[in-house]
């Protein structure tokens, strides 16, 4: 890797925050004089050459998005991207391409890539008098069809650092960068069985019900989350128990972890009037509110360790294993809840630049208030740098196609991703996200808004069960990818052209993933009755039937999720 520092780079960058930052300089290939740099009354601009047939990836957890060449990504957080824009609950500027390298741009603006961009003032004509009837066909971009421009335009900034990454494969790059990051993180291995998220309205007596009925019925469940009804005030949080629903709180927390459960509690970080928080960082906090709630700066030292303690006392000290730490991100399409960008903090940093690094501030909160305690935790927003935080990505958006999307992606971009389920339109569509949910790096139910356990309207708990049993089975290998993911910083889930670079067949797989090692999973939606799954070179086998299965494109009719076993090289 090598750095390449440009202008004058601005204070509040992501290399800032990240804490086992681990730059090591190597040689690189690169012919750095392709890449250009210039100031603008706009901010700054880098240009590099994108050859043709070079295929893009990265930018974060893009639910909408893939192969990214011919394409504009502005990489903003936002909770409900709507198209294929860069919007992003998770943005990362990070992008790795099929030649052999990958640029990562230390900023937290909202920055634009402008993915294979004409710039030729030297064209031979070329008559054509052909004409089309489609607006998609008159506006097609050309950049797949010859040697373009990537454009990156930073606002604001007068100067960037930019670290260029090399290999022969993508996941040979993208683990130099999670290892540039600090390692990818490791996890405990309870928190790689299943999530089992309760009703908000429910008491601790009901807590404790639903509890006694996952150990009843022997059906799997490992951790136990408590959504916002634990809160004496949740919109803004209070951080405190709620008198009514758990008079009993210490009773629940200890009947469940006598019940081998861990305990995950939500909250966001805007804190109510009635918290013992708020007066303790009423001066660490912006100027603005969100919901009538302080927004903290986790910037300062003394912001994160006030909030930290207090989640020490009360809650780490009391049983509690892990947050679930919602709203960090922002919203422009829907409702707009969130804080503007022209908030003032005591430290000094803008509202955009927080927004995209409100979330990897907040884990970092969380995680000094845990110390040496294990988590693997939840977040909604996060970007650069993240790869050591033991926490996975989720959304209020449920469309099951784009979720697989995020599984394929979030790996470019030292990220976790969880396709969550929650309820289902029918029984299938409920049974087929819970088999991408079980295979998937956290496999969680998040029954939120649901009175009770969503597979019962389906009668369908055996099928469950059996389920939840196959991701127990599944743990020891999932443990040892995140061990590998820690030493290597290589990704427990991988898009198929991050190991199989050089076959040009995976560059547009977006709906099929390597998961550790050896599995390859290629998930169904309701609306599909078969599909197609392409098994690179190689010998695998049905996960299913243990039968021997021939590499290239398949077709696969199955109620089941199609997963295969590649054989040891
Ligand atoms: C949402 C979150 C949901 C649920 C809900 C509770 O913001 O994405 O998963 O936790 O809040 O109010």
């Amino acid at each position: 890797m090598k750095k390449i520092r440009f202008g004058t780079p601005e204070e509040f960058v992501p290399t800032k925050f990240c804490k086992n930052l681990n730059y090591q300089e190597t040689d690189i290939q690169y012919d750095l004089s392709k890449i250009t740099y210039k100031q603008t009354n706009r901010g700054c601009v880098i240009e590099l050459p994108l050859q043709y047939q070079e295929e893009v990836y990265g930018f974060g957890l893009q639910l909408k998005g893939f192969r990214h060449k011919g394409t504009k990504k502005t990489l903003r957080t936002n909770s409900d991207p709507v198209a294929n824009t860069g919007d992003s609950h998770a943005p990362v500027p990070f992008f790795v391409t099929t030649n052999g390298y990958g640029i990562y741009l230390d900023t937290a603006r909202n920055a634009t890539f402008y993915c294979g961009y004409g710039k030729n003032k030297n064209r031979p004509p070329k008559p054509n008098n052909a004409v089309t009837v489609t607006a998609e066909a008159l506006y097609e971009k050309t950049a797949l069809e010859e040697d373009t421009v990537m454009a990156i335009e930073i606002p604001y900034a007068k100067g960037i650092d930019l670290y260029l990454f090399e290999g022969d494969t993508i996941t040979d790059i993208v683990a130099q960068y999670n290892q540039f990051s600090g390692g990818g993180c490791d996890v405990p291995e309870w928190g790689l069985g299943v999530y089992y998220r309760c009703y908000v309205k429910s008491t601790g007596d009901q807590v404790m019900e639903q509890a006694k009925y996952f150990r009843d019925n022997q059906i799997p469940c490992d951790v136990i989350g408590l959504e916002p009804g634990w809160h004496s005030r949740s919109y803004p949080c209070s951080y405190q128990w709620d008198s009514e629903r758990f008079p009993n709180y210490r009773e629940v927390v200890e009947y469940l972890r006598k019940n081998d459960f861990h305990i995950n509690l939500w909250e966001h970080a805007f804190i109510d009037a009635t918290s013992p928080l708020y007066h303790e960082m009423k001066d660490h906090s912006g100027d603005f509110e969100v919901w009538q709630g302080l927004v903290p700066d986790f910037v300062t030292e003394e912001a994160r360790k006030r909030f930290s303690d207090y989640h020490r006392k009360h809650l780490i000290d009391l049983g509690i294993d892990g947050f679930k730490l919602d709203e960090c991100d922002n919203s422009d399409f829907v409702l707009d809840w969130s804080f503007p960008d022209c908030i003032e903090f005591p430290s000094g940093i803008d509202g955009d630049v927080y927004h995209n690094l409100f979330g990897t501030l907040y884990m970092q909160t969380m995680l000094e208030a845990l110390g040496e305690h294990e988590t693997f935790s939840e977040v909604r927003q996060a970007g650069a740098l993240a790869s050591s935080y033991p926490f996975v990505l989720y959304s209020d958006l449920y469309d099951h196609r784009d979720f697989i999307r995020g599984v394929v992606n979030c790996g470019f971009s030292g990220l976790l991703w969880t396709p969550e389920v929650r309820e289902g339109k029918t029984k299938t569509d409920f049974i087929r996200r819970l088999q991408t949910a079980v295979f998937s790096v956290q496999c969680l139910i998040n029954a939120w808004y649901c009175e009770q356990a969503p597979w019962l309207e389906f009668g369908c708990e055996e099928e469950v069960k059996a389920l939840l049993n196959e991701r127990k089975k599944l743990i020891p290998m999932l443990k040892k990818a995140f061990e590998k993911y820690h030493r290597t910083g290589i990704p427990p889930v991988r898009a198929l052209v991050m190991d199989y670079t050089a076959d040009p067949e995976t560059y547009g797989i977006d709906d099929e993933y390597l998961l550790g090692d050896s599995l390859l999973v290629a998930p169904m939606t309701a609306e599909q009755t078969q599909r197609r799954v392409y098994l690179p070179k190689g010998e695998w086998t049905d996960y299913w039937t243990g039968k021997t299965v021939p590499s290239g494109w398949l077709d696969v009719r199955t109620d089941n999720i199609p997963v295969y076993v590649k054989a040891e090289r």
